[in-house]
């Protein structure tokens, strides 16, 4: 059973122009979206730049308004409301950003950064938030000196467990983890995704896991959503994604993963020539006139496609 549900979400940016700065268009940066999110599970949302991917994670959080559509968390609808439940919310749910070093403020040592959602959500008497913090700080690997630092005097990989550590202060249910590692060097990125999946297993965490890296997502997620100019081209489970994709947009993606083995590199080579021909050659028939992407039809209970009726059965 999911405990959040995200229905026919809409972020639309007004674009203004002309003499009077009135709006002659918008930007559909996400246009008609919904997910589940289970306890314990991550959520992967993949897709190349400027998709729509962060201000997903943005608008879910309240970093941005919502144009339309309804966020239900634990059987309440929490899209517009002010009470309590709202309150409960925002502390359940907690975000982790891309570029660690911007948000970290920098005229703030690690304590305080980390003890902000503490000092929002929490009723902690010092001594106990002192506690809290150096608890914090272990279960990240930070020694306990790292409290009475600034951020800039600390790595990439360190400053994305600082976030991290800000991130589970609160015993959230569910972290946006928007791009965690794309900054990271690759060695330290295999630490901190790992360090993820451990908490995760630990205090049943969820996580909405932004990535535009299909590869990164497969090590991580259960559910996966493929976006492309604010909606899905296909949702369904890692097997679903990676075993049986159905949209052209997919395999293409699929096809571009890097694999450094040396072993059957021409094949693949070969293969992903032969997807990028196909893409081309087909890649109009798979969206609408407006090259709008087609609503979702069910593949199985779990795997979702965007196509027309007509398609369907036809990839
Ligand atoms: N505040 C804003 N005002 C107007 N347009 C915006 C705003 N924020 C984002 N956009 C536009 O919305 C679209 C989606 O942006 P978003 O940042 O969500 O993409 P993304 O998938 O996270 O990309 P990236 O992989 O580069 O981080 C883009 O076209 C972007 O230019
Ligand atoms: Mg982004």
């Amino acid at each position: 059973m999911s405990f959040m549900q995200i229905h026919n979400l809409k972020v639309h940016y007004p674009v203004r122009g002309g003499i009077l700065n009135s709006v002659v268009d918008y930007i559909y940066a996400v246009d008609g979206i919904s997910m589940e999110f289970e306890k314990g599970k991550a959520y992967g949302l993949v897709g190349e730049s400027g998709c729509g991917k962060s201000t997903t994670g943005k608008v879910i959080i309240g970093l941005e308004k919502i144009t339309a559509g309804r966020i239900c968390y634990e059987g309440v609808d929490v899209t517009n409301s002010n009470n309590h439940r709202k309150s409960a919310f925002n502390r359940d749910i907690q975000m982790i950003f891309q570029d660690a070093h911007s948000s970290l403020n920098p005229r703030k040592r690690v304590q305080d950064i980390i003890a902000e959602p503490i000092r929002n959500f929490l009723k902690l008497t010092p001594k106990e938030e002192k506690r809290k913090i150096h608890e914090l700080l272990e279960i990240v690997g930070m020694p306990e000196d790292a409290k009475y630092k600034y951020p800039h005097e600390f790595s990439g990989g360190q400053k994305q467990r600082i976030g991290i550590a800000r991130a589970i202060a609160t015993n959230p249910k569910l972290i946006i983890a928007d791009e965690p590692v794309s900054a990271l060097d690759l060695s330290v990125q295999a630490q901190v995704l790992n360090f993820m999946k451990e908490i995760q297993r630990e205090y049943g965490l969820s996580y909405l896991f932004i990535s535009h890296d299909l590869g990164v997502v497969q090590h991580m997620c259960e559910h996966i959503s493929i976006m492309y100019k604010g909606r899905f081209v296909e949702t369904g489970s890692k097997y679903d994604i990676y075993k049986n994709p159905q949209h052209i947009y997919t395999k293409r993606l699929l096809s571009a993963i890097p694999n450094t083995s040396p072993i059957g590199r021409d094949e693949r080579k070969k293969e992903r020539i032969l997807v990028e021909k196909h893409y081309q050659e087909n890649v109009r028939k798979y969206f609408d006139r407006q090259a709008r992407v087609f609503d979702l039809v069910p593949v199985s209970k779990t795997h979702f496609v965007a196509a027309t009726s007509s398609m369907k059965g036809g990839f």
